[in-house]
């Protein structure tokens, strides 16, 4: 349980070309794709997804941006993964993420930061399961 995380490449990311390059620093860094599906959020569904936001400033922009194009879904499988994948994606405002990460390489503001990762094993369930029955876990 300790070792799966759930991660998207959001609609920046996808419209700009990114999703081949962003899959490739995921594997090369030892994770293993155990879900991934192409698809998109309507605004209901990112509404629900980031339900957790949902008394912040930045909700509304955050539902409006995550539903305006295709994203990618993943659930990612390494030793360690919810700490290894945040440091390979780095800090959540580009501009604080460390050379080399995928939000440094990817990233075009602090919303449309290219990735998403969870922050907990708890999370990662209840992401990962937002989108993927069992069936579609390898
Ligand atoms: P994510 O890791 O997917 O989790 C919540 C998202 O909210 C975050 O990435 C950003 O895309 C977005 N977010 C967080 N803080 C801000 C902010 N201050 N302004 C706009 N968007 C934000």
């Amino acid at each position: 349980k300790t070792n799966r995380t759930f991660t998207m490449i959001k609609p920046d990311a996808v419209a700009n070309g990114h999703i081949g390059a962003i899959l490739d620093h995921i594997t090369k860094a030892g994770f293993k794709i155990v879900a991934l599906k192409y698809t998109a959020l309507s605004a209901q569904k990112a509404g629900e997804f980031y339900a957790v936001h949902s008394e912040r400033g930045f909700y509304a922009d955050l539902v409006n941006f995550m539903s305006s194009g295709p994203i990618v879904a993943a659930i990612l499988e390494k030793d360690n993964a919810i700490a290894d994948f945040r440091t390979l994606i780095g800090a959540t405002d580009p501009t604080k993420a460390d050379a080399g990460t995928i939000r440094n390489l990817f990233a075009k503001s602090i919303e449309a930061n290219a990735v998403h990762g969870s922050d907990s094993d708890e999370n990662a369930d209840i992401e990962g399961s937002f989108f993927f029955s069992a069936f579609e876990r390898f």
